[in-house]
């Protein structure tokens, strides 16, 4: 059997949290027993497996197909481990590498680099015993990217089929202040039970992440469809089974895309250039038809249509309400890819260490914020606050935020009928909701902690809790208990 055709095994990455999300795209493309780890999924099967993954999975950041599984205790185990992989079945002598490592656990290998430069040894070693020439090492556009994988001496060699990660779909040609990942964005809307066939609305577009990947979705595009793979420059890419099954790929993913979305969707922005950013990027996505993009304040939107799906990520923090840049929410050029605001005034992370010794955030008594809602400054001896600028600052952010989520959610219920889908990197916006989610779910952007709440306003409109002042007033009230929240 060819090596194409047999069976290997592949590790598909995605984000911590979005592992379900990304094994039901997998077992959407027909292939059976993927399995959840932690931050990937596993799955089995000929080499056109991956390729289909890379060409078709909205969540994954990488599909890595193992070449090596073996026990390394030390730096000598690894070398000899990683040297009995047969790399000719990968590369010639003319195939340039790169090997990146991820190593804990192991005493005797701290160092990720160091271990990362004994495999490149094995491998140059190995290819030049085998074809009589090395291969040369480019760490930065190499043909082959190995990685090594080491815990608790369990060492695994991967070679990486997406090359450039797979949220870089291509069409994002201008940026806004945080962008979503691409493929976060994906799983948003996998995990938020988002429809393709209702109207969809983002108010708070940013670069028009959300929009443009459920667009994609609901047109059936492949998300992999206009860029290239670090498999297609692997030798065994030339081959004629490889080669075959790439176009039947390529050609089936073409024939399945709908003409239009089947429902209207809205991408609107309190700034107009972070809307002509979205509009950019959707034109170079393929879906600009597809949207309808205007200028308008998340606080004053009302629904179009009976039903559909809001479906937004707030700000969470200084940088994301479009202050304390120099471009005031203006779109930012290409460039290093920023991870979402990790200088939160308080996160999930926080407050699950608050609740988990025992305290609560900071509240005025009458439920109002005349009292910062998370920092209590320090007091004088006399009693009185000593407020030091960045806390001030931080108590005037966190204000500036309730303030903001206070009026998203007053605007949020009118939308009586409709799912309301909220990415939240700040506990503040939970309570602000006054709602119970109907999904909850917790993932991280990077490192960070961050929630996606789902909430279906009945049409009614019942179901509310009580703010935070209703609150206060009746636990202060005689005779009457304060329901919790
Ligand atoms: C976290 S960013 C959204 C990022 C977006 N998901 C993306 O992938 O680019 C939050 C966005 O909310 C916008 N925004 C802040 N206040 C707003 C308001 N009152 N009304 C509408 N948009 C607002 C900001 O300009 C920012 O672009």
């Amino acid at each position: 059997m060819s090596l194409a055709a047999g069976q290997h095994r592949f590790f598909a990455t995605c984000a911590r949290g979005t592992e379900g999300a990304l094994r039901r795209e997998i077992a959407a493309l027909r292939i059976a027993g993927a399995r959840g780890d932690m931050g990937g999924v596993w799955f089995e099967g000929p080499l056109e497996m991956g390729l289909a993954v890379c060409l078709h999975a909205r969540v994954a950041m990488r599909v890595l197909l193992e070449v090596g599984r073996f026990v390394a205790n030390d730096a000598d185990s690894l070398y000899t481990g990683a040297r009995a992989v047969d790399w000719k079945n990968w590369m010639t002598s003319r195939t340039t590498l790169s090997v990146s490592a991820d190593v804990s656990d192991v005493p005797a290998l701290r160092h990720s680099g160091f271990a990362a430069l004994k495999v490149k040894d094995a491998v140059v070693d190995a290819l030049r015993d085998a074809l009589g020439a090395r291969p040369d090492v480019n760490p930065r556009n190499p043909d082959v990217a190995i990685r090594l994988h080491v815990q608790k001496s369990e060492a695994r060699l991967f070679l990486d089929l997406a090359g450039e990660p797979l949220h870089r779909r291509g069409y994002r040609v201008a940026m806004t202040e945080a962008p979503l990942k691409e493929s976060l964005a994906a799983a948003v809307l996998s995990l938020g039970r988002v429809d393709h066939d209702l109207a969809f609305v983002d108010p708070m577009c940013g670069s028009g992440t959300l929009a443009i990947e459920h667009a994609l979705a609901a047109r059936r595009i492949a998300p992999g469809l206009s860029r290239r793979f670090g498999f297609q420059r692997w030798p065994i890419a030339k081959s004629d089974v490889v080669r075959r099954a790439w176009d039947r790929l390529i050609a089936a993913a073409r024939a399945d895309v709908l003409p239009r979305a089947p429902a209207p969707i809205v991408c609107s922005e309190r700034f107009s250039a972070a809307v002509e950013t979205a509009r950019k990027n959707a034109a170079a996505a393929g879906v600009e038809r597809d949207l309808t993009f205007e200028v308008a304040d998340v606080r004053e939107i009302s629904p179009r249509w009976p039903a559909g799906n809001l479906v937004t990520n707030p700000p969470y923090g200084e940088r994301l309400m479009g202050e304390g840049t120099s471009t005031g929410g203006a779109p930012s050029s290409p460039g290093p890819r920023p991870g979402q605001d990790e200088r939160a005034s308080s996160s999930y992370s926080g407050r699950t260490r608050a609740v988990a010794s025992g305290s609560r955030p900071a509240r005025a008594p009458d439920g109002g914020t005349s009292l910062p809602p998370t920092r209590a400054p320090a007091l004088r001896p006399d009693g009185s606050p000593a407020w030091d600028a960045a806390t001030r600052d931080a108590h005037v952010q966190e204000l500036k935020l309730l303030g903001l989520y206070r009026g998203m959610s007053e605007a949020f219920e009118r939308f009586r009928g409709w799912g309301i889908v909220v990415l939240s990197g700040n506990p503040l916006w939970t309570d602000e909701m006054r709602r119970r989610p109907a999904i909850s779910h917790r993932l991280f952007n990077g490192a960070l902690e961050i929630r996606l709440l789902r909430y279906d306003i009945p049409p009614d409109g019942g179901g509310r809790l009580p703010s935070p002042s209703d609150e206060g007033r009746r636990s202060r009230s005689p005779g009457r208990g304060a329901p919790r929240r």
